[in-house]
C-alpha cells in the first residue's frame, strides 16, 4: 500500500527528528556531565568513615541533585560550544580534521590552512552546514543541519571556521565573483581555461567568412595576493581562398590584489599583461611587436548583482602600431546559491571608439563547480567598419577544487 505523501512526511520528520540524528548527539550532556560521572559519585562515599555516611549520603543527593539539574539543559548553546559537541568529533576541535578516532573515511579540509580556506566563499560553507556535502559536491558524510539549527546558527559557525586561519591579508573567497568571459576578474584563480570564439563576418558585397579563435589559458596562484598567468592564442581564420591555423601572439602577466573587503564585498586588483610577437604580422594573427598591457580590474556585489570592471592599455613598443583602449563591464546574478548554479549575465566591451554587448549565460557543470562553462554572443553596438558577431564563451576547470565528491 503507498503512504499518502502527506503523511509520509509527517512519519518522515517524526522519524528523523527522534531517530536518524545520532543519539548522543541529539542528548543534552555538555562535557563533564555525561552519564558515567555516576561513577565519581559512588567512589567517594567510601572513602568516608561510618560516622561521615550520613554527610556523605547529603552530599550524594546534592549531587544527584545538580547532576540531573545538567542534564535537563538544553545542550550546547554558544558555536564553540556546538562546534566541540556536533562538529569536532570530525573536524578536530582544532579545525585541522586531524582526529584521534576518525568515524568517517574522508578527512575534511583543514580549516587552519589558509590558503585552500580563504578561496572559499561564506555562501558555499553555509550551504554544506545547511545541506550537508552532497549540497555542495562534496562527501555525504558531511551531516546537513538545516533540520536542527536555525539559519543564524549556521551562519554563525562561518566566523569560527574562519578564526582557525590565523593568517592575515589573503583576498576572501566571498570576492570570487564568476568569471564574465571578457572581462578580466580581480580575483586571483588556480585555474585552466579554454576560450573559444567564433566570428561570421557577412559583408553584403562579399562571401561571408568563419573564424575560429582559441586562447588555452593557465592561472596560478602565487604569495596572498598574487596570480600569474600564461595564455596561448590560437586561429583558424578563412581567407576566401584558404584557411589558415597559426598560433597568435602568446600573452604572460600577473596579476596582484591591492585591495580586498569581504564584508563590503569590494575587490581591486592591477594587472601587467605583457604580449609577445609569436603570432605572424602579415596576416593579421600577431602585432609584430612587444606590447605592454597594464589594467586594473575590480568587482563588487549590488545587493545579489555581481557588478565587475576592467579597463586597460595596449602600449606597443613598436611606436608605429598604434595604443588601444579597453574597458569592460559585466553585471550579473545567479539563479541559485548551489556550485553548480546558472549565472546569468551582460558585458559592455570597449575599444577605442568600437562597443559590443556580450549577453551570456554560465553555469557550474559538477556540482562542486569546478568545472565550468559560459556561452555568450558580442554583438556590435557601436562600430567603425565591419559588423561582427561573434560567439564566445569559455571551458574552466578550478584544478584544485576536487571534480566530485570522494565517496
Ligand atoms: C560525521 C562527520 C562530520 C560532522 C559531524 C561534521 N562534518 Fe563538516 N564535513 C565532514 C566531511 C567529511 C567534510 C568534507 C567533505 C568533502 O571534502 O568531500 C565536511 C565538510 C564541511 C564543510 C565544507 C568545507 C569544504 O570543503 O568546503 C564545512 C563548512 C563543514 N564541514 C562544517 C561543519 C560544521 C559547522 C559542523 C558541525 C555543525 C560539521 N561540519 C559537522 C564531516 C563532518
Amino acid at each position: 500500500m503507498a503512504i499518502p505523501p502527506l503523511r509520509y512526511a509527517a512519519w518522515r520528520r517524526l522519524w528523523t527528528d527522534e531517530w536518524s540524528f545520532p543519539v548522543d548527539e541529539r542528548l543534552p550532556h555538555p562535557a563533564g556531565t555525561a552519564p558515567d560521572s555516576g561513577d565519581s559519585r559512588g567512589k567517594c562515599c567510601i572513602v568516608f568513615g561510618v560516622t561521615s555516611l550520613l554527610l556523605a549520603a547529603v552530599l550524594a543527593i546534592g549531587e544527584i541533585a545538580t547532576g540531573q539539574a545538567r542534564a535537563t539543559e538544553t545542550g550546547p548553546t554558544t558555536i564553540p560550544e556546538m562546534w566541540g559537541a556536533w562538529c569536532a568529533r570530525c573536524h578536530a576541535e582544532d579545525g585541522t580534521g586531524q582526529v584521534s578516532e576518525p568515524t568517517i573515511t574522508g578527512v575534511p579540509m583543514d580549516f587552519t590552512d589558509c590558503a585552500v580556506t580563504t578561496r572559499e566563499p561564506d555562501a558555499d560553507w553555509e550551504r554544506a552546514i545547511a545541506k550537508g556535502g552532497s549540497g555542495v559536491g562534496l562527501s555525504p558524510e558531511m551531516p546537513g543541519f538545516e533540520d536542527s539549527l536555525t539559519p543564524a546558527q549556521i551562519a554563525g559557525f562561518v566566523p569560527h571556521l574562519r578564526a582557525f586561519c590565523r593568517d592575515t591579508g589573503w583576498p576572501s573567497g566571498n570576492l570570487n565573483f564568476p568569471r564574465p568571459i571578457i572581462t578580466e576578474k580581480a580575483f586571483p584563480e588556480d585555474e585552466f581555461l579554454l576560450l573559444p570564439a567564433i566570428s561570421h563576418e557577412s559583408e553584403p558585397a562579399s562571401a561571408s567568412a568563419t573564424n575560429v579563435g582559441l586562447i588555452a589559458a593557465y592561472e596560478r596562484r602565487f604569495g596572498r595576493r598574487a596570480m600569474y598567468e600564461v595564455s596561448i592564442p590560437f586561429y583558424n581564420w578563412d581567407f576566401l581562398t584558404s584557411r589558415d591555423s597559426e598560433i597568435g601572439d602568446i600573452a604572460v602577466a600577473l596579476k596582484y590584489v591591492a585591495y580586498a573587503s569581504a564584508t563590503t564585498p569590494r575587490i581591486v586588483s592591477f594587472g601587467l599583461e605583457a604580449t609577445l610577437p609569436t603570432g605572424r604580422l602579415y596576416k593579421g594573427f600577431g602585432k609584430g611587436t612587444v606590447v605592454f598591457e597594464p589594467y586594473i580590474a575590480a568587482g563588487t556585489m549590488l545587493r545579489s548583482w555581481y557588478v565587475q570592471g576592467h579597463g586597460k592599455v595596449e602600449l606597443p613598443v613598436d611606436p608605429l602600431v598604434d595604443r588601444a583602449y579597453l574597458y569592460n563591464l559585466y553585471v550579473g546574478r545567479d539563479s541559485s546559491s548551489a556550485p553548480d548554479a546558472w549565472t546569468l549575465g551582460v558585458e559592455l566591451n570597449g575599444e577605442n571608439k568600437q562597443l559590443w554587448i556580450t549577453p551570456q549565460i554560465r553555469k557550474g557543470l559538477t556540482a562542486t563547480g569546478a568545472l565550468a562553462a559560459s556561452l555568450g554572443v558580442s554583438i556590435p553596438v557601436k562600430y567603425q567598419r565591419e559588423k561582427v558577431v561573434s560567439w564566445v564563451g569559455y571551458l574552466l576547470w578550478e584544478f584544485l577544487e576536487p571534480l566530485r565528491a570522494r565517496k
